[in-house]
């Protein structure tokens, strides 16, 4: 079903949404604690009278999951000020009228090597390559095979843990949008359903640990790095994307 009113709302929750994240993604410079950033993005919520939604979500305690370096997602901001070189996965989702909307990004801190650039792109073309295939009709097989096809390409590989989902009257709804797959397997994609599309990559090896300490912060198992993009996006015959980087 395509239902006008849902898509209206996330359009609008999709652009308070991104000029939060353009706000952090500014503000994510050297020297920034990522406490700043929690804490501007408490304040930007409430100017925009929206309400963080990942906060209270299964007890996850903060507005942002904030992923340096060998972060893979869910890290919860602590004390840490951001260093040259440093590459920092900024994910946040809102709540607007009922309805939500869930972006992430990865901002590359000062001066990073050619390396981490080339790794930080290529995230995010996977994330462009799959949003090409939000078509009715297609799969989300399709759009996992897009992003790993891309990722692995290049030598790097996809966390299987966490994945893409449906996006609407709540944070998560079916289906699981994997950021993996085969063409043609899976869920068929319907005209007017609405999707997070996530791209959650690893330099090196796609084993990833839990910390112990919060529960949440996952890391990657071999130090290396990891980045984050994501976008929700509308399933239409011209993919309509309603968050913006
Ligand atoms: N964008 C991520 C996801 O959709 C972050 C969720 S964090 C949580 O899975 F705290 F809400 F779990
Ligand atoms: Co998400």
């Amino acid at each position: 079903m395509y239902d006008k009113v849902k898509i209206k709302r996330m359009q609008v929750a999709g652009d308070i949404l991104s000029a939060i994240l353009k706000e952090l993604q500014e503000a994510a410079v050297v020297g920034t604690n990522l406490l700043e950033l929690e804490y501007l993005a408490n304040e930007l919520c409430s100017n925009y009278k929206v309400k963080p939604a990942f906060k209270g979500y299964e007890g996850y305690p903060a507005a942002l999951c904030l992923g340096v370096n060998d972060v893979v997602n869910h890290g919860i901001p602590y004390d840490y000020e951001l260093e040259d070189g440093d590459i920092i996965g900024i994910d946040m989702g809102i709540k607007y009228q009922n309805v939500y909307s869930d972006c992430a990004y990865t901002v590359m801190v000062g001066n990073v090597s050619e390396e981490t650039k080339k790794f930080v792109e290529t995230t995010k073309q996977a994330v462009m390559n799959a949003i090409k295939f939000a078509k009715p009709g297609n799969t989300v097989g399709d759009l996992g095979y897009a992003m790993q096809s891309t990722v692995e390409a290049q030598g790097y590989s996809v966390v299987k843990e966490m994945v893409g989902h449906g996006i609407g009257y709540e944070l998560h709804e079916d289906p699981y949008i994997p950021g993996y797959g085969e063409k043609g397997e899976g869920e068929v994609l319907e005209k007017g359903q609405t999707i997070a599309i996530e791209a959650i990559i690893n330099q090196g090896s796609p084993k990833i640990l839990i910390s112990k300490e919060d529960g949440w912060t996952s890391f990657t198992k071999d130090g290396m790095l990891s980045a984050l993009f994501e976008h929700t996006v509308v399933v239409d015959d011209s993919p309509k994307v309603l968050t913006k980087w």
